[in-house]
């Protein structure tokens, strides 16, 4: 079996509070057992270019567990295998220089902690012969094979907060208030904040909807004598027949970027109703802040379970939430694919049945 003295640890992909959580995890038990751990900058562009690693002892991490962000640096827009250059020759492939830079650091193995994309990124080194373990991390929480990832319940708890506050608001002034949430392609932060805070609708990619549905329902809430209404849309849900709202389009090493739903739907609402109708975008605030003590323990997990397959030998899999137990997935089973709510979901069916519309 491979001899592991030194590992490198990454961070890849948007951050999500826990990240440090899991550096620390790593750190702390990697180097209890007599592992040298380098700490790798801004994801794969740490092996790019020199210079960019430090070696990270216990020390190092200590004070880190409720930070939010990442001590390592992130980026979402590097892939090595697509790396955009600023000169006229267009992309590059730098893939075998993270390989050389990783075996010139004396690396035996990597923990790349990371979403989809840099997980597939991570799959495809594999394939090169780099020994690595993947986390998942997302707020998003649409990485296949795992339950849960750090970063959704403090996005979900950040959410319903704001939508708590926007109660009292909308309340106060009879008004319609609709809420962005993140999630790219997938409704779970919507569904979890939009049932926790009450909403009345909520709009999720999964279930294109009509907004001349979601009107009759806020115009029935007022024949009721409810005269505010929370409306919580996802900022990938789109209407149906209809596109998703983008910000910016995406490309090769760029994701595009979603937004601007709100806006639209506040505007046709406040037309189909009659009712004043105000939008607020929760945008990045959902990512930042301290992780909350469930998020800190399964990045906890995360970073121990990885160092365990490290030393186990076990590579080219994902650590993964399979409540009670931490468990591994082939990588090859997660990369490529989303996990999305599916239209049947058990609290789907129940916010149906407590009245709340999806716009369908
Ligand atoms: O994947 C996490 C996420 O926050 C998504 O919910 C969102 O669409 C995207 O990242 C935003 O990315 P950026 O930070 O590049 O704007």
């Amino acid at each position: 079996m491979l001899e592991i003295k030194r590992l490198g640890v990454l961070t890849g992909g948007g951050d999500a509070p826990g990240l440090n959580a899991v550096n620390r995890a790593v750190v702390k038990s990697a180097s209890n057992a007599g592992l040298e751990v380098l700490g790798i900058q801004d994801s794969f562009d740490g092996l790019i270019e020199p210079g960019r690693t430090r070696v990270l002892r216990p020390k190092d991490v200590t004070g880190i567990l409720r930070l939010g962000g990442t001590i390592l640096g992130t980026t979402n827009r590097g892939n090595p295998f697509a790396y955009p250059m600023s000169t006229s020759d267009g992309n590059a492939d730098y893939s075998t220089r993270v390989v050389e830079t990783f075996h010139t650091l004396g690396l035996n193995a990597l923990v790349v902690i990371g979403g989809d994309g840099t997980l597939a990124i991570a799959h495809a080194f594999s394939k090169r012969g780099v020994p690595l373990v993947g986390v998942p991390k997302t707020i998003d929480n649409d990485i296949v094979g795992t339950v849960s990832c750090f970063g959704f319940d403090t996005a979900v708890n950040f959410a319903t907060d704001a939508i708590d506050r926007l109660h009292s608001t909308a309340e106060a002034h009879h008004r319609v208030m609709v809420v962005e949430v993140m999630g790219r392609c997938a409704g779970w932060i919507a569904l979890y904040a939009g049932v926790a805070g009450g909403a009345d609708v909520i709009l999720i990619p999964e279930i294109p909807f009509d907004l001349n549905n979601v009107a009759a329902r806020l115009r029935q809430r007022e024949a009721w004598g409810a005269r505010f209404s929370i409306v919580v849309v996802a900022e990938g849900a789109a209407p149906i027949g209809g596109k998703v709202s983008l910000i910016a389009r995406g490309d090769q090493t760029t994701a595009e970027r979603l937004g601007g739903l709100s806006a639209s739907c506040a505007r046709e609402l406040e037309k189909l109703t009659g009712k004043e109708t105000r939008h607020v975008v929760l945008g990045h605030l959902q990512r930042g802040g301290t992780p909350t003590s469930h998020d800190r323990d399964l990045a906890t997990r995360f970073g121990g379970k990885a160092i365990e397959c490290i030393m186990a030998g076990e590579f080219d899999v994902m650590v993964a939430s399979q409540p009670p137990d931490i468990v591994t997935v082939p990588l090859e089973l997660v990369v490529g694919k989303q996990k999305r709510v599916p239209r049947d979901f058990d609290l789907i069916r129940t916010a149906r049945a407590m009245g709340i519309s999806f716009g369908d």
